[in-house]
């Protein structure tokens, strides 16, 4: 039995990604949560307007996207904690330049440097709309044929309704197969 519980928000767990971005020059990197995919080479990155970051986004067209794993958990959650308004994050990662000039996070598994296509302002929250121009993955959670391997790579999950972060599981099966063997044990 199910019980309405009113308007909440609970498209939950997305992953905790920690943005970067060159502020008058001058890297900074941010928390952001509320991330989507919008088409098969469109990702969408949800920033409200005061943050420190946007004014650098905006300034360049790029921003690059690291997954947090549990490693780098206790800085990626100091970005959300700070603004670049008031304090230096600069130098709080190791990094490197990647594509375009936009800054990477070294200790972050796989980091895609992304391309301002659009912006949706909705609400106070300004919807970066982005196209990926290259993607960099650490050695270590791409498998033997190159492809990247989610039982080694493990993001950061998040929820919003008890302000929580959470663990991946691990694989329960692949794509289709359940869907294929019910429609087989509906078949006349
Ligand atoms: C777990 C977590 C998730 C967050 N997700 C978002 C988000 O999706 N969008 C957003 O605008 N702010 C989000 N924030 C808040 C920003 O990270 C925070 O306000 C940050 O200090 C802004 O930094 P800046 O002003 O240097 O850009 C999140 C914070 C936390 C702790």
């Amino acid at each position: 039995m199910k019980k309405s519980i009113g308007n909440i928000l609970a498209l939950y767990p997305t992953p905790a990604v920690v943005i970067g971005a060159a502020v008058n020059g001058k890297t900074t990197w941010t928390l952001v949560a509320h991330v989507g995919i919008v088409a098969h080479d469109r990702i969408s990155v949800s920033l409200h307007s005061a943050h420190y970051i946007n004014k650098g986004i905006k300034e360049n067209g790029r921003l690059s996207v690291n997954i947090v794993d549990e490693n780098m958990l206790p800085k990626a959650d100091y970005c959300g904690v700070v603004s670049g308004n008031k304090t230096d994050k600069s130098r709080l990662f190791g990094s490197v330049t990647g594509a375009e000039g936009t800054p990477i996070i070294d200790e972050s598994p796989l980091s895609m440097v992304c391309k301002v296509e659009d912006v949706y302002e909705c609400n106070g929250f300004e919807n970066f709309i982005c196209s990926i121009t290259d993607t960099y993955a650490d050695d270590s959670v791409i498998d033997d044929n190159g492809k990247l391997d989610y039982n080694c790579l493990k993001p950061v999950l998040f929820e919003f309704p008890t302000y929580s972060y959470l663990r991946t599981g691990s694989v329960i099966g692949h794509c289709t197969d359940a869907g294929k063997q019910y429609k087989e044990s509906i078949a006349e």
